[in-house]
């Protein structure tokens, strides 16, 4: 086995997706972040740097504590731990079924959490001195005895005077407020008049002019992110100059993790959440997960503050001001390295409406694979709408279909089907390969745009990487058309000729396929098989099918999508 050693070139790259909440099961839009997420991981995966293959470890786990969670298992007369175990035995199903390969997926309702937390608090406590406390005072519920979130309360706006409009955001009329401002306000819980009480709370000091300046730095100056995002964070830094101290703590009763050398106070789950990135990952290095996936041996700590080590997190918009102002900032402070970047992706609308569980918008992905629809037709659909903006991807059945039968069967798997048949028939299934050379112009050119797809890989603008693709694709069916391969086939003194053009197709085909291998991982595997070739990496454009290769019989790559199972799919309401 290889000791890690740290001169070696490839990159090392640790990735996430946001934690889900363990209090329901996964719906379209996780599948869609997870989705985005696996091409890129998948791309990165195949790449090398100096002749050494990339290190990339990608980890999810359950975001498993909050009052959500505790409220939620109590409902169903669950413990939060029986509650979120049951959510979590569900998660391989989804994962398993749209081709989501993480290398681990863990809860932040672990030990590894636990010790992280702990030393993180502690560090930021003892070290950093940014943690402090102070009084405040809070909705309390005096039957449930409990402090009520802004979400936990109810009562009629102050503006428009509308029933039941929660604690901070009448519906409404858009209004935003504070609770006290609430006419007739209660309990979600018990229907009481919450009382108002006074608690100590700890914050961290995100006003400190040490935290200011160094997300100046990180988040505006060092250019890395995305610049709507950057837009955002101006308006909180240079306006008003200043950032509100962050309440990181809960009264009991919380599902959490207590707060060391104090008596019944947790940590909000906001703080430990994102820390249980690390510690996914650390309980994943300690099950030996290098050793198995590159026979390397490397310890946590170790890899975790190397400054090779990029780090880099996929959420979606509504949660980037967690990851973008405290995450960093949480690290910094307490000594760790801090992320590379944030990629924050829009959110999935389904034809045009905004998903929704109780107006019953969405997608079921469980349905989605329990009709037979193919994973990978959602996986091509969605890489063809994803650039790196924040923009709203929308489901819409037409495009769905259009996409997946004109572009990725018409063009891409016709190919292969076309050509095959001929090589089968007439060549035994041998290929001829005599006329590979490194000047042959119309493979020159599909291997030249393979620089183009990389550098949009690595940007995750995968609509246009599908879009050089399917350009390309057009190139070789005009080929395919020109030659005129079924009128060679009829006369035995063009079968040399109809032996090279059917070949040359075949390994345009391979070509295609490596540059679709992230997004169609199933798919590319079966190609392999048909083609009778190792697992395509990047470095395979340059290395074409050899003299005499013969390939194996053409089995059907793909199904068409037809409107009536889009139609079956829409109409599932269980989502
Ligand atoms: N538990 C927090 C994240 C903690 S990360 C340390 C959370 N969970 S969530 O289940 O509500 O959302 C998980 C991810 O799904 C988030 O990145 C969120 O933006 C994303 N999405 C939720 N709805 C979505 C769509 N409709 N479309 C795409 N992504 C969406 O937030
Ligand atoms: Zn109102």
């Amino acid at each position: 086995m290889k000791k890690y050693n740290s001169s070696k070139g490839a990159r090392k790259i640790f990735v996430t997706t946001a934690l889900p909440y363990a209090n329901g099961e996964l719906h379209i839009g996780h599948i869609m972040e997870y989705i985005q997420a696996d091409i890129w991981v998948r791309f990165q995966c195949m790449q090398q740097d100096n002749g050494q293959s990339r290190q990339v470890y990608f980890i999810c786990a359950d975001d498993a504590h909050g009052a959500a969670i505790m409220i939620a298992a109590e409902r169903v007369g669950m413990t939060p731990k029986e509650f979120i175990n049951n959510i979590s035995s569900n998660r391989k199903k989804y994962l398993d079924g749209f081709y989501i390969k993480f290398d681990n997926w863990y809860s932040t309702d672990s030990i590894e959490n636990i010790n992280l937390v702990q030393e993180i608090y502690s560090d930021l406590y003892n070290k950093a001195k940014l943690i402090i406390d102070k009084k405040i005072n809070q909705f309390f519920d005096p039957i449930k005895n409990i402090f009520l979130s802004d979400r936990y309360i109810k009562g009629e706006c102050p503006i428009c005077n509308a029933k039941d409009q929660y604690g901070d955001f009448c519906e409404c009329c858009g209004s935003v407020y504070t609770p006290t401002k609430l006419i007739n306000s209660y309990s979600v819980l018990s229907g009481a008049k919450p009382i108002i009480k006074s608690s100590k709370h700890f914050f961290f000091k995100l006003s400190d002019k040490r935290c200011v300046n160094f997300l100046r730095q990180w988040a505006i100056n060092d250019k890395r992110l995305q610049p709507e995002i950057v837009n955002k964070i101006k308006e909180w830094l240079e306006k008003d100059n200043k950032l509100n101290d962050w309440d990181i703590s809960r009264d009991a009763p919380y599902f959490g993790i207590k707060i060391p050398n104090t008596s019944e106070k947790y940590f909000y789950v906001w703080l430990d959440a994102p820390i249980g990135y690390l510690a996914s990952l650390k309980n994943y290095f300690e099950k030996g997960g290098p050793k198995k996936k590159y026979n390397e041996l490397r310890n946590f700590n170790e890899f975790i503050s190397s400054p090779e080590t990029e780090q880099y997190h996929f959420i979606g918009k509504d949660i980037f001001y967690f990851h973008i102002l405290f995450w960093p900032a949480i690290l910094k402070f307490s000594g760790r390295k801090i992320p590379n970047n944030i990629f924050v992706h829009g959110f999935m609308t389904i034809n045009g409406k905004k998903m929704s569980k109780s107006n019953k918008i969405g997608i079921s992905p469980l349905y989605y694979l329990k009709i037979g629809m193919n994973p990978e037709w959602l996986r091509y659909y969605i890489a063809s709408k994803l650039n790196n903006k924040i923009e709203d991807i929308n489901f819409n059945s037409q495009n769905f279909i259009s996409c997946v039968n004109s572009d990725l069967i018409g063009k891409y798997i016709n190919i292969a089907s076309r050509s095959a048949s001929f090589i089968e028939k007439y060549f035994k299934g041998y290929l001829n390969m005599k006329w590979v050379k490194n000047n042959d112009i119309f493979l020159s050119k599909l291997r030249i745009v393979g620089l183009s797809i990389q550098k949009y890989y690595e940007n995750r603008e995968f609509n246009k990487v599908l879009y050089i693709v399917i350009e390309q694709a057009n190139f070789i069916n005009v080929f395919f058309d020109k030659n005129k391969p079924w009128e060679l086939a009829k006369n035995n003194i063009y079968h040399e000729k109809l032996h090279k053009v059917s070949s040359r197709l075949l390994e345009a085909f391979r070509i295609l396929t490596i540059y679709l291998k992230p997004v169609l991982p199933n798919l590319a595997q079966s190609v392999e098989e048909f083609l009778n070739i190792s697992p395509l990496q990047w470095i395979n454009i340059f290395t074409p099918l050899t003299k005499n290769h013969k390939i194996n019989k053409y089995k059907h790559l793909m199904t068409r999508v037809d409107t009536n199972i889009i139609d079956n799919l829409l109409k599932n309401k269980n989502i």
